[in-house]
C-alpha cells in the first residue's frame, strides 16, 4: 500500500529557479536548465511509480521567447535531447505523452520530435504526462472559445449547449481531471498563465527549493501536505 493517505489525481508543476540555481553555482544558465531536466526525470518516474494519473509540467511559456536567444536555443536543444534519451523508457513505463500548447510555433525539428513522442505513446494507459511548451493559459481558453464558436456557427452545437464541461473538452487537457495539486518551486507565488481554467480548485504549494534541487524527499513532502489539506470545493 502507498505511504500516502490521499494522492492527487493530477499534479501540475511550475519548474522555477533554474537560472538562480545556475547563478548560485557560478554556472551558465543553460547548465541550470540541464540540471532541471535531471530533476524532472526523477519526478516523472516517481509519479508513474506512485500511480498518479496525470502530471503536467510547464517547460516553455509563450513569454519565454523574450529570453536571450542563447538561452532559448539551449532550452530547445534540451527538449530534443530529452525526448531522444527518454522516449524508450517512458514508452516502456506505459506513459502517455501529450504536449500542451502551440506546436506549430516551434522550430521544425522540435515540432516533429514532439509529434513523434505523442504518436508513439498515445495508446499507453499509464501516467498521462503533459508537457507545456509554447503554452499560455489565456491563449488556451481563447482557443477553446473559438473552437466552440466554430461549432456553433456550423450548427453542430447550440450556444445554450455551451457549459463548463463542453468548454473543458476543448482545452488541451480535454479528458483529464482538474489539477488537484499545483507546485511552484523557488518560492515565487504566481501562476504565470499556467492551466488557468484547470486550477479552479487546485491546492497550491510553493516550496522555496530551486527546481534543480527539487528531489524525491521534497516531492513526497508536498504529496503528504496535500493529503492533510481539507478540500471543500466551495462547500462547508
Ligand atoms: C524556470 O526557471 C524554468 C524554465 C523557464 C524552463 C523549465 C525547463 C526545464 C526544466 C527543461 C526543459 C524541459 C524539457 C521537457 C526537457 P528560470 O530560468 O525562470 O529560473 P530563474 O527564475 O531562477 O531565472
Amino acid at each position: 500500500m502507498s505511504e500516502f493517505a490521499k494522492l492527487p489525481r493530477h499534479v501540475a508543476i511550475i519548474m522555477d529557479g533554474n537560472g538562480r540555481w545556475a547563478k548560485k553555482h557560478k554556472l551558465k544558465v543553460a547548465l541550470g536548465h540541464r540540471k532541471g531536466v535531471e530533476a524532472l526525470r526523477s519526478i516523472i518516474r516517481e509519479s508513474s511509480d506512485l500511480g498518479i494519473e496525470a502530471l503536467s509540467l510547464y517547460a516553455f511559456s509563450t513569454e519565454n521567447w523574450k529570453r536571450d536567444p542563447q538561452e532559448v536555443e539551449a532550452l530547445m536543444a534540451l527538449m530534443l535531447e530529452f525526448f531522444a534519451s527518454e522516449i524508450d523508457e517512458l514508452d516502456e513505463k506505459n506513459v502517455c505523452i501529450r504536449i500542451l500548447g502551440d506546436k506549430d510555433g516551434l522550430p521544425e525539428k522540435q515540432r516533429q520530435a514532439l509529434i513523434d513522442a505523442e504518436n508513439r505513446t498515445e495508446k499507453n494507459t499509464g501516467l498521462k504526462l503533459n508537457i507545456a511548451i509554447n503554452y499560455g493559459g489565456r491563449a488556451e481558453i481563447v482557443r477553446a472559445a473559438r473552437l466552440l464558436a466554430e461549432k456553433a456557427a456550423a450548427g453542430v452545437i447550440r450556444p445554450e449547449d455551451i457549459d463548463e464541461a463542453s468548454m473543458a473538452r476543448e482545452l488541451y487537457t480535454k479528458d483529464l481531471p482538474d489539477v488537484d495539486l499545483m507546485i511552484r518551486t523557488s518560492g515565487e507565488m504566481r501562476l504565470s498563465n499556467f492551466l488557468l481554467y484547470q486550477c479552479a480548485y487546485a491546492e497550491f504549494m510553493f516550496p522555496t527549493v530551486l527546481w534543480p534541487d527539487f528531489d524525491l524527499a521534497a516531492y513526497h513532502e508536498a504529496l503528504h501536505a496535500f493529503g492533510s489539506r481539507e478540500r471543500r470545493f466551495g462547500g462547508r
